[in-house]
C-alpha cells in the first residue's frame, strides 16, 4: 500500500502530531480543504473492507470562540472532519486505520487536529451528515491553526490524561510471549515500525496495544482498560488498535519492509487476561 503523498518522512510526521484543543480562529484556506478531500478520495479499502466516509462540517464559532457541539472542549476552530462508517464486526480499527491517515495527512499540510470520540454532539453532527441508520460516526476532528496557548480546558486535558508521555518498550513490546519484553536491538528492521506505534495517540492516552513479534509476524493484541468500553459511546480502544496498525504499516513502508494483515490467532504461551489477539503483520 502507497505511503502518504508528502515530502517528509512519515516518522517526521507521526513525531510532530499532537492533539490541540484551541485554535486561533484562522479559517482553513480553500485550498487545503481541497487538498484533504482529493487525499480523502485516493484512500484504498482499509484492511478489514469496512466501509468508511468521511465529511468536512463546518460548524458555528459562538461569540466566545467555543464551538457548539464540543462541549466546550474545542475553542476557535469551524471546520471539523467527521467519520462515517455502516456498522460492521471490525468497523472501529477500520475507522481508526483510515482516519489517522487523514490526521498526519492534515499534519503534515500544516494543520492542527484533535481525535475526539467523546467530546461531540452526534445529533449535531448526525444532522449535518444525512447519518443512515445502519451508520455510526464514532470520531470526529476540528482542523486549523493552533492558538499560542492552550485554553484551561485544552490544559486540563492534556495534563490529565498525561498526554505528553508514553509507555516505554517493556510495557508494549514482547518477543515471542509475554514473559520477554522486546529488546529493540532484537527488533531489526521493525524497530521503527515498533516506535512508531508507541508514539501512536490513543483515547485518554491509555496506549492499549500490545505486541509481540513472532519471527516474520508481528501480533497486535488489545491490552481493555477495566470500565473504559462502558464510559463512552464508542469502542473507542478498537479505533486505537486501528491508528496502531495505520502507524504499523506507513513506517514499515517508508522502511522499505513490505507485508500486510491477516487475522490468524498465534498460539501463544501464558495469555494474561483481559488481552484480546486483534490482528497479525506478516513481513513478505
Ligand atoms: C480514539 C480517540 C478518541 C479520543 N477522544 C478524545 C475526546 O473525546 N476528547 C479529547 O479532548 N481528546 C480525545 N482524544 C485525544 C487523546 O486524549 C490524545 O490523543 C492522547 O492524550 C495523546 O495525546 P496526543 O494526541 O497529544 O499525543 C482521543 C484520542 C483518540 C485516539
Amino acid at each position: 500500500m502507497p505511503g502518504l503523498p508528502i515530502d517528509t518522512p512519515i516518522t517526521e510526521i507521526i513525531t510532530k502530531r499532537r492533539s490541540w484543543r484551541t485554535y486561533n480562529g484562522k479559517p482553513v484556506e480553500n485550498e487545503k480543504k481541497d487538498q484533504i478531500l482529493s487525499f480523502i478520495s485516493t484512500l484504498d479499502k482499509p484492511p478489514f473492507g469496512s466501509e468508511a466516509r468521511f465529511q468536512m462540517v463546518d460548524l458555528d464559532l459562538k461569540g466566545t470562540g467555543k464551538v457548539s457541539g464540543t462541549y466546550g472542549v474545542i475553542k476557535g476552530a469551524e471546520t471539523f472532519i467527521a467519520t462515517i462508517v455502516k456498522n460492521s464486526p471490525m468497523d472501529m480499527e477500520d475507522v481508526g486505520f483510515l482516519f489517522e491517515k487523514i490526521i498526519l495527512f492534515a499534519t503534515a499540510i500544516g494543520l492542527d487536529t484533535c481525535w475526539m470520540g467523546a467530546s461531540f454532539s452526534t445529533p449535531l453532527f448526525s444532522e449535518k451528515m444525512e447519518l443512515k441508520p445502519e451508520e455510526t460516526i464514532p470520531v470526529v476532528s476540528p482542523i486549523g491553526y493552533r492558538a499560542g496557548r492552550r485554553s484551561i480546558t485544552d490544559t486540563v486535558f492534556h495534563i490529565s490524561a498525561g498526554s505528553k508521555k508514553r509507555k516505554p518498550w517493556p510495557d508494549l513490546f514482547f518477543d515471542s510471549n509475554f514473559d520477554s519484553p522486546l529488546e529493540k536491538n532484537d527488533a531489526g528492521e521493525l524497530e521503527v515500525p515498533f516506535e512508531m506505534v508507541r508514539l501512536a495517540p490513543s483515547a485518554v492516552n491509555k496506549q492499549p496495544w500490545r505486541l509481540i513479534l513472532d519471527g516474520k509476524k508481528v501480533h497486535f493484541f488489545l491490552k481493555r482498560t477495566m470500565g473504559f468500553e462502558s464510559m463512552f459511546k464508542m469502542d473507542l480502544q478498537r479505533i486505537d488498535m486501528g491508528i496502531a496498525m495505520c502507524h504499523f504499516e506507513l513506517a514499515a513502508n517508508e522502511m522499505g519492509v513490505e507485508g500486510g494483515w491477516k487475522v490468524e490467532e498465534p498460539n501463544i504461551e501464558s495469555l494474561p487476561d483481559g488481552i484480546e489477539y486483534a490482528v497479525s503483520w506478516e513481513c513478505d
